[in-house]
């Protein structure tokens, strides 16, 4: 009996040893990614800025970066939806402000916005939308061509990202 007694518990034992080594593996495997992960490497501190060559973006173009994993929208703006622009009674907007306060001295055609509405995050569509700025499908927000928010449930206008004129050509953002 007392071999018998012995001999069981070791083998259940050896069981749980093996079992609990596998656990030990299987958590080391499955927090390396994650650890791996909150290291910021070179290529996502070079996310942190992005610079974008803008003469090419074309008058009444938009087009869209990536910065910080968001989209960005640069947008050419045409000189009739710039004085389309300049007629609006900026005061009665949800979260009134100048067109002048959006852009940078010198080059007002060119707006720089992040692109993501101020509602629940969506993407807004380009050239759409009652003032032809920026629609957003997702629940109706009217955005001008200022990114500025007209109407639906948005309740801010579409931000300006920190963003600078490093030649005349290139924008830095961030
Ligand atoms: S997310 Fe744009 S209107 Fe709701």
């Amino acid at each position: 009996m007392a071999t018998m007694d012995t001999a069981e518990p070791s083998r259940r034992d050896f069981l749980y040893i093996a079992t609990g080594a596998v656990g030990a593996v299987g958590v080391a495997a499955v927090a390396w990614p994650f650890i791996d992960q909150m290291n910021p490497d070179a290529s996502a501190l070079a996310l942190a800025s992005t610079e974008v060559d803008v003469s090419n973006v074309a008058p009444g173009q938009i087009i869209t970066v990536k910065w910080r994993g968001k989209p960005v929208f640069i947008r050419n703006r045409t000189d009739e939806e710039m004085k389309k622009l300049e007629a609006m009674d900026w005061k009665v907007l949800r979260d009134p402000q100048t067109d002048e306060a959006r852009v940078k001295k010198g080059h007002e055609n060119l707006l720089v916005v992040v692109g993501v509405c101020t509602h629940l995050g969506c993407v807004p569509l380009g050239h759409q939308g009652e003032y032809e700025g920026w629609f957003c499908p997702c629940h109706g927000s009217v955005y001008d061509a200022s990114g500025r928010i007209h109407a639906g449930p948005a309740p801010l206008n579409l931000p300006v990202p920190p963003y600078e004129f490093i030649s005349d050509k290139v924008v830095k953002i961030g």
